[in-house]
Parts: structure tokens; C-alpha cells; sequence
């Protein structure tokens, strides 16, 4: 018995394995449960009783050098298959891209608007992206139950009920930021206000429940409506060219009076089309008292641009979702 043990472990030593067929046939022919090994330890029985510890302990070291040698065998093998499948060297082949990240369109426009108007005299500002219905509407003119607030589909957050204060929303525009900004600070005032807004309102190619928009205020004495109309034309024709078609149109906002919109003609749709990027006009005298200034000592413009609008002019995108569903494919287009 020991003989034949000893014999076993010669030829297992000894055994090449160099693929995997090699492998698999040193698996059936030694440790299969039909193989040599298993076949010993049935023999035990025959073994005399004093000799069998003896024996017992020279099958186990047999089995663990046969399980050795083909674990060992198989890590080589696999190793040396895995490594058929490189490329050969072959230097003249292109290297990997190299994934750099790039900034959102929406930033890179964000940051084109941010620099038009830092060249025309105005600052950056910012204000909370919740806010309580005074800033959101009453201070903008928004009497309680007016119909204006359907303009806007409202997120409540939370009716504060311990303190009993005001709802709380998720801004519905950043005009609340103009009149934080006219709490705090004296004209004149010149800034832009960017930022992200939301409405409760269906998602289509056309809407989302958030959006970006840029706020612009301008309060000092005696500012009028011609140099609003001016801005906003240096403005349109700066982000698109002095070839830009635009139009001016009167329109209505419960904190300015008059009340006007601007569009810009999109060329690359179908058969061409008007789309609306801002409103603007004169603020309200209401708006003024509301904080305070007295509106006989001032006057000032504001607009309200959008700026996913303005992108997806700039870029031809036809489809707003495509702006917050961060697939890869879109973004990477907007490398530099
Ligand atoms: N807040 C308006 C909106 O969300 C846009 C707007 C219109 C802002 C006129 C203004 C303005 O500052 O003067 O549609």
C-alpha cells in the first residue's frame, strides 16, 4: 500500500500540465470521485489496524500534493490563456481616449450670459432656492388668490405651522432675488441674478419641473425703458450675432408696469419659429414700497431670461430633457 502511494505521488510530481484539456485530465484521472486517489482511501478497510493510521496519513498528504499541483497548474494555465487575448505590441496603434470631463451647456452658457453682462456694468448675485411667499410673490406684487400666481404651478414645501409664518416654496422664478437684493442694498443697483427654479408643470420636449433662469436689475434715478430695450438688444446680439433676428412685444407681469417680451427666431426647426428668452420691463411702483424705496426717487428695469431658452438656441437642441438626463453621448458633444 505505502509502495503504491509512493508510486502515486512520483507520477503526480512529475505530470505536465500545460493547457487546460491537460488539467482537466489530471482532474479525472486523481481527484475525480472515480479517480486513483478516492479509489485508495476505499482500500483502507484492507489495511491491517495497527498500520492504518500510518496509511491514512501518507493518502491525505497524497491528496493534498495532487490538489496543490492542480491548483497551482490551473493559475498558470489561466494566466497564460488570458494573456493570448492582449494586443500584440504594436506602437503604431491609437491610444486610449482619455475621458477628460467638460462643463455642462448649461454652465457654459450660464458663463457666456455671466460675462456679457459683467462687460456691460453688472454684478453677480444669489439668493435661496427655497423661499417664503413674500419674496416669491406678495412683495412682487402677488396679491393673496390673484389670478397671476397660476402663472406659476407651485411646489409647496411645508406650511410652517408652529411659527405660523408663510408657506415655504420652491422658487418659482428668481425674481424673489431682486427683491432681497433691493432689502439690503441702497442704489444704484446693477446685478444678475442666476439660478435654478421649479414648477409643478408637466415634463414634455418643451417644460420641466426645473429650469435655470437669470434675473437682471438695474435701480437708480432716472433709468428708462429705452436703455432696458437697448441692454437686452446688446445682450442678444453679443450670445448670437449681429445677424440676430429678434422682436420686442408688450406683455404682462404683476411686478413691472410695462411688461414686455423678447424673442428670438429659431432658424434651424423645420420651417423656423419664434421663441420667447425673456420678459422684462419697468418695476412696479408696488415693488419698490414693498421695500421700501420710494418709487418717486427711482425707477429701474428687470428681465428675466431663461437661460435653458438661450442654450438650446445656441445649440440647436430641440428637447429640454435632454439637458437633465446627463447621458454621456449628449455631454460629450460639449467637450472642448
Ligand atoms: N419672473 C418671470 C417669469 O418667471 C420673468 C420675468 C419677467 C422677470 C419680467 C423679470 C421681469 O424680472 O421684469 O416668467
Amino acid at each position: 500500500m505505502i509502495e503504491e502511494i509512493e508510486n502515486l505521488e512520483a507520477e503526480i510530481e512529475t505530470t505536465e500540465i500545460d493547457d487546460s484539456s491537460g488539467l482537466e485530465e489530471f482532474r479525472l484521472k486523481y481527484l475525480s470521485r472515480k479517480g486513483q486517489i478516492q479509489s485508495l482511501f476505499a482500500k483502507i478497510g484492507s489495511v491491517p489496524p495497527e498500520d492504518r493510521a500510518t496509511v491514512g496519513k501518507r493518502m491525505n498528504q497524497l491528496k493534498k500534493l495532487a490538489e496543490s499541483r492542480y491548483e497551482e497548474s490551473k493559475a498558470a494555465v489561466e494566466n497564460r490563456e488570458d494573456r493570448q487575448f492582449l494586443p500584440a505590441e504594436d506602437i503604431t496603434l491609437p491610444v486610449q481616449p482619455a475621458y477628460r470631463g467638460s462643463l455642462h451647456p448649461l454652465t457654459q452658457t450660464l458663463d457666456e450670459m455671466k460675462q456679457i453682462f459683467l462687460r456691460l456694468g453688472f454684478d453677480v448675485s444669489a439668493g435661496p432656492e427655497i423661499e417664503d411667499d413674500f419674496h416669491n410673490f406678495t412683495a412682487l406684487n402677488f396679491p393673496p388668490d390673484h389670478p397671476a400666481r397660476d402663472m406659476q404651478d407651485t411646489f409647496f414645501v411645508r406650511k410652517d405651522e408652529e411659527s405660523g409664518s408663510d408657506d415655504l416654496v420652491m422658487r418659482t422664478h428668481t425674481s424673489p432675488v431682486q427683491v432681497r437684493l433691493m432689502e439690503k442694498a441702497r442704489p444704484p443697483i446693477r446685478s444678475v441674478m442666476p439660478g435654478r427654479v421649479y414648477r409643478n408643470e408637466a415634463v414634455t420636449a418643451k417644460s420641466y419641473f426645473q429650469f435655470n433662469q437669470m434675473e437682471g436689475l438695474y435701480v437708480d434715478r432716472r433709468v428708462t425703458m429705452g436703455e432696458l430695450i437697448e441692454t437686452l438688444v446688446m445682450f442678444a446680439r453679443l450670445m448670437y450675432g449681429s445677424d440676430v433676428r429678434y422682436r420686442v412685444r408688450p406683455s404682462f407681469f404683476p411686478f413691472t408696469e410695462p411688461s414686455i417680451e423678447m424673442d428670438i427666431w429659431w432658424g434651424s426647426c423645420k420651417e423656423g419659429q419664434w421663441l420667447e428668452i425673456l420678459g422684462a420691463g419697468m418695476v412696479d411702483p408696488d415693488v419698490f414700497r414693498a421695500v421700501n424705496l420710494d418709487p418717486e426717487e427711482v425707477t429701474g428695469y428687470a428681465f428675466g431670461m431663461g437661460v435653458d431658452r438661450i442654450a438650446m438656441l445656441r445649440y440647436g437642441i430641440d428637447d429640454i430633457r435632454t439637458l437633465y438626463e446627463n447621458d454621456i453621448r449628449f455631454l460629450n458633444q460639449f467637450s472642448n
